[in-house]
Parts: structure tokens; C-alpha cells; sequence
């Protein structure tokens, strides 16, 4: 028996199993008040703790803030000196509450710059969390997708000279293994806060089919509201990886029938 034909697809577009976020806008979130841009920092701090609360309970597996980049650290030396000490404080006064949501905390980038007083807490977190499984987060610290494309290609061809790969055998998987996300699904949406429109050098590579989603909110007053909309939206693309929308429509209607 051939069922009807839905108008819409019975399947509700997958949600996003991997999130990346582009926390942006705290310095111009402080400096509208008046403030150091240090204090749009610390509030976004708070942003973080309950977006990442949000994710979880949404079933994000996912999820990759972008905290700080390569390139942030030629801003001020004092507010770099801002930054880690807001980070060291969120790896110690979370610690309790990503492990009892659950979550696994693991770090990309060239974590190696980071000071010392911070990296320790954040490795042991890392440790600490590493058999949990309600969800993952990523905090990109000192990430660039440039840097990091460049430390994949080096691996090969580290591995090339040494006569342990054939250059035939470099492919997608050979460089995306490479990554610091290897083995993550790739991020299904990108959110930026804060009004701009670029990505930053934040996840080139595995952005690939990433829809992008652009807010003018500022991260210090970023919400779950603010989450929802994004999903809301997110929900409503259709993702071809390159077919027809035709070719993806017969496809979930096949599904739906099986
Ligand atoms: C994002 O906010 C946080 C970091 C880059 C560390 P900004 O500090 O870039 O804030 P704006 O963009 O100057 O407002
Ligand atoms: C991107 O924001 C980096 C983070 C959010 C950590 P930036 O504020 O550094 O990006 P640009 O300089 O506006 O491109
Ligand atoms: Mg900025």
C-alpha cells in the first residue's frame, strides 16, 4: 500500500548535531555601556554558562565556542591578561557543573601558548570529563583554522618523508583526520553574534556545508531565546550538499516510505 504523499517532509529537518559559535560582540556590548571591555567579557561568561546548558538540554553532541583566537593574541596586553584569568575561572568555577551535566570539555587550538596556570586546570578538566557523554564542548582557545590546516598538512608530510604514506593517498579524510576535531561531526551550524558577517578564521574547513547564521545580538546578551531562533531558522534550510532541491525532496519522501 502507497502512503499519500506529506506536503511537507514527514522527517523534520535533523537537528543540528554539531554547533559552532562565534561569541562576538563584548567589547562593543561593554563599551555601549560605558564600560572596560573586560566587563563585556566577564558577562559573557554568563552567556556561555547558559548557552551551554541550552545545547544540552536541545541534544546538541556539540558544540564549539570559539573563545579565543590566534590572532587575539596581539590585543592588548591587558586584555589578554583579562582573558585568561576569565578562562581560568570558568574551567575551576564549572568544573562541578560540566560534570554533572555530563558534558566532556575538550580544547582546540595551539593550547601550548596558553599560560601554564590556565592549561593545567584545563587539561585536568579535560581528563576528568573525558569518559563523559551527554555532550561535547569545544572551546577553541588560541584557534585559527589556517594554523590548524597547516599543523594537518605538515603531519603528512612528516609522514611523507619518513616513506610512511604515499602522496596518492592524501585525501579528505587524510587532512580532516589531521584536525583538532577529527572524528566530530562537522559543525551543521555556525552562529555569529555581534553584527558581523565573516567567520573569523574559525572551522574553514569543516564549515564546508555549515548553514550560517548571523545575529546582531551581542554575546553578553545572548539567551536560549536567541538559541531557539537560530534553530527555528535552521530548521527551515534545505540542505543540498550540491543536488537539486528535487533531488533532496524525492529522497526524504523515500525515506518516509520505507
Ligand atoms: C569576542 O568579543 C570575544 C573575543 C574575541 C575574545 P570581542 O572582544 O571581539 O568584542 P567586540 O567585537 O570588540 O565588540
Ligand atoms: C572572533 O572574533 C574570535 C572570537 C570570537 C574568539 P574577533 O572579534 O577576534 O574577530 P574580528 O577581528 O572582528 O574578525
Ligand atoms: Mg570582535
Amino acid at each position: 500500500m502507497t502512503r499519500p504523499i506529506p506536503l511537507r517532509p514527514a522527517e523534520p529537518p535533523a537537528a543540528p548535531r554539531h554547533i559552532g559559535i562565534i561569541m562576538d560582540g563584548n567589547g562593543r556590548w561593554a563599551n555601549r555601556r560605558g564600560q572596560p571591555r573586560t566587563a563585556g567579557h566577564r558577562e559573557g561568561a554568563e552567556a556561555v554558562n547558559r548557552t551551554v546548558t541550552a545545547c544540552r538540554e536541545r541534544g546538541v553532541e556539540v558544540l564549539t565556542l570559539y573563545a579565543f583566537s590566534a590572532q587575539n593574541w596581539a590585543r592588548p596586553e591587558t586584555e589578554v591578561a583579562a582573558l585568561m584569568q576569565l578562562l581560568y575561572d570558568y574551567v575551576l568555577g564549572e568544573r562541578a557543573s560540566i560534570m554533572r551535566q555530563g558534558i566532556r570539555l575538550q580544547a582546540i587550538g595551539d593550547v601550548e601558548q596558553l599560560p601554564s596556570f590556565v592549561r593545567g586546570p584545563l587539561r585536568a578538566l579535560e581528563a576528568e570529563s573525558r569518559h563523559n557523554h551527554d555532550m561535547t564542548l569545544a572551546l577553541a582557545l588560541s584557534y585559527g583554522s589556517r594554523e590548524e590546516l597547516v599543523r594537518s598538512a605538515r603531519a603528512l608530510a612528516e609522514r611523507v618523508a619518513r616513506g610512511e604514506l604515499d602522496p596518492a593517498d592524501i585525501d579528505e579524510a587524510a587532512l580532516g583526520g589531521g584536525l583538532d576535531t577529527a572524528g566530530w561531526p562537522d559543525p551543521d551550524l555556525i552562529i555569529r553574534t555581534g553584527g558581523e558577517r565573516r567567520l573569523s578564521n574559525f572551522l574553514l574547513w569543516q564549515a564546508a556545508y555549515a548553514e550560517l547564521y548571523f545575529t546582531p545580538v551581542a554575546w553578553p546578551d545572548f539567551t536560549p531565546h536567541d538559541l531557539d531562533a537560530a534553530f527555528a531558522w535552521f530548521a527551515d534550510r534545505q540542505r543540498r550538499f550540491g543536488l537539486t532541491g528535487e533531488q533532496v525532496e524525492a529522497d526524504v519522501m523515500e525515506r518516509a516510505s520505507c
